[in-house]
């Protein structure tokens, strides 16, 4: 037995990277390590990192920066770093050779052998890489779920992407698409209801593109749904290519799935869904809404925007715009294109100036800003129940999510995972206050 290490995870990214910190942190635990709060002294430091845009990895370089600094100011030794994530797969060597205080890179799909690499790292000089994709996926090398679960917690389905739209890295970072058995994915929900969730989102890059032989996503979603404690079912994220009629049907039959979807269309305009290789036009995306909506009226719909991809014109700006009127989304993200090393979007001699990207960006994003503030405010006098999650800003106020995603501040007695009835009484533009009506449970 080696001598217990204190060690903290910092993750940036999508929620499959929250979900693989959490594996992580459940694999160092296994081997004896012990979890400290993220500003707490620790033995061990994981940044679990992103690489969707520039910015995104650039931030570890700078973190990692200030760990340095900070333990030399004190005149500590400095921790052990261990950088995993996507820019870890996608930099691999040159990240060190970046950031020399780096004693371990790992991959989003090598981090079961963490506890082993950091053995390693504490002996070894020089920096431990291990960017393997095993065809022998992680999962089934990870130690069981630990014993509380949060009341709506992420089980992460299927990985990779096989899609390559043109501006994306995490075809190259997840590796290829590739979905976990039934079986597993049911054992694992077993697990985290045993362990105190209530609602269940399954992850994916592409979540409905998930598929085993005699299965497909719809299938796993009525399988999980039967699961007893399941009182919510999400699922994100989604694309439009994926959304077959069986999935359609889903959203009309299985009662526990949450009339929210996160559907990505990135842009309004066919030309540049094209130039993206989307594989879809404009019309499909309106076309998948309303055949999702006739299933399921009240469904809430959010959306990923991208601005200023290369070769985006004035026109086809305002075809994104015109496209975000028609179908209504209740919330959305949306960004100014970042080329990323590696992808053909890239290479484009056509790129969009910056000051055009953050014109169009600001534009797009006060229409998507009033949408979401008219849907909150076009809920008030619904009643509904909210699933608590966490205690409020003030003393006595818990804040949890509404079957539509939105965040509500509810004041009453309650705990988290509470499913409290409320009638939603008051909105702002990006959360609401439901008033209890006195049923919880
Ligand atoms: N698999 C999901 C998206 C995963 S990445 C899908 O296909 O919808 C999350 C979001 O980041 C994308 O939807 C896109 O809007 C944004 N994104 C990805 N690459 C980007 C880039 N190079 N520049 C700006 N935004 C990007
Ligand atoms: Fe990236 Fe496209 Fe794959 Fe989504 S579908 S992860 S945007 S390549
Ligand atoms: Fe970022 Fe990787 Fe997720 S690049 S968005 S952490 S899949």
């Amino acid at each position: 037995m080696t001598r217990p290490l204190r060690f903290s995870i910092r993750s940036y990214g999508c929620q499959m990277n929250v979900y693989d910190a959490q594996r992580m942190g459940e694999a160092l635990a296994a081997a004896g390590h012990r979890p400290v709060d993220d500003d707490a002294p620790a033995d061990v430091r994981v940044f679990n990192t992103c690489h969707i845009r520039e910015k995104a990895a650039e931030k570890v370089y700078s973190d990692i920066g200030r760990i340095v600094a900070e333990a030399r100011a004190r005149g500590e030794p400095r921790p052990l770093i261990v950088v995993a994530g996507c820019t870890a797969q996608a930099e691999g060597e040159e990240l060190a050779r970046r950031a020399p205080a780096v004693d371990v890179i790992v991959g989003p799909q090598a981090y079961h052998r963490l506890p082993e690499l950091v053995g390693r790292a504490r002996t070894s000089p020089g920096v431990v890489l291990d960017l393997d994709m095993p065809a022998e996926p992680k999962f089934r090398h990870l130690p069981p779920r630990a014993p509380r679960a949060a009341p709506s917690s992420f089980l992460t389905v299927q990985e990779g992407c096989d899609k390559f739209c043109t501006f994306c890295v995490v075809p190259y970072t997840r590796g290829a698409e590739a979905s976990r058995p039934v079986e597993d994915v049911l054992a694992e929900a077993r697990a985290l209801l045993a362990a105190g969730a209530r609602e269940l989102v399954l992850l994916g890059q592409n979540v409905n593109a998930w598929a085993r032989p005699g299965t497909d996503f719809a299938g796993l979603l009525a399988a999980v749904a039967a699961l007893p404690g399941l009182e919510r079912l999400r699922y994100t994220t989604s694309h439009p290519r994926d959304v077959t009629p069986s999935l359609i049907h889903a959203h009309a039959a299985v009662p526990q799935l949450m009339p929210f979807l996160h559907l990505p269309v990135q842009s309004g305009s066919d030309r540049i869904l094209t130039a993206m290789n989307r594989r879809h036009t404009a019309a499909d995306y309106r076309e998948t809404v309303a055949r999702l909506r006739a299933a399921r009226p009240d469904l809430a719909l959010s959306s990923d925007f991208i601005v200023g991809f290369p070769g985006e014109s004035e026109e086809d700006f305002e075809a994104t715009l015109a496209l975000v009127e028609e179908v209504g989304f209740a919330q959305a993200y949306s960004f100014r294109y970042s080329p990323r090393p590696g992808t053909p979007a890239a290479d484009r001699p056509d790129q969009v100036p910056e000051a055009v990207k953050a014109e169009r960006l600001g534009r797009l994003q006060a229409l998507l800003s009033a949408q979401q503030y008219a849907f909150n405010r076009a809920c008030l006098g619904r009643v509904t129940e909210v699933l608590v999650e966490r205690p409020g800003r003030h003393r006595g106020q818990w804040t949890g999510r509404s079957p539509w995603g939105q965040a509500v501040v509810v004041e009453a007695d309650l705990s988290p995972g509470a499913l409290v009835e409320v009638e939603l009484a008051q909105a702002g533009p990006h959360s609401l206050v439901g008033r209890p009506t006195g049923r919880v449970r």
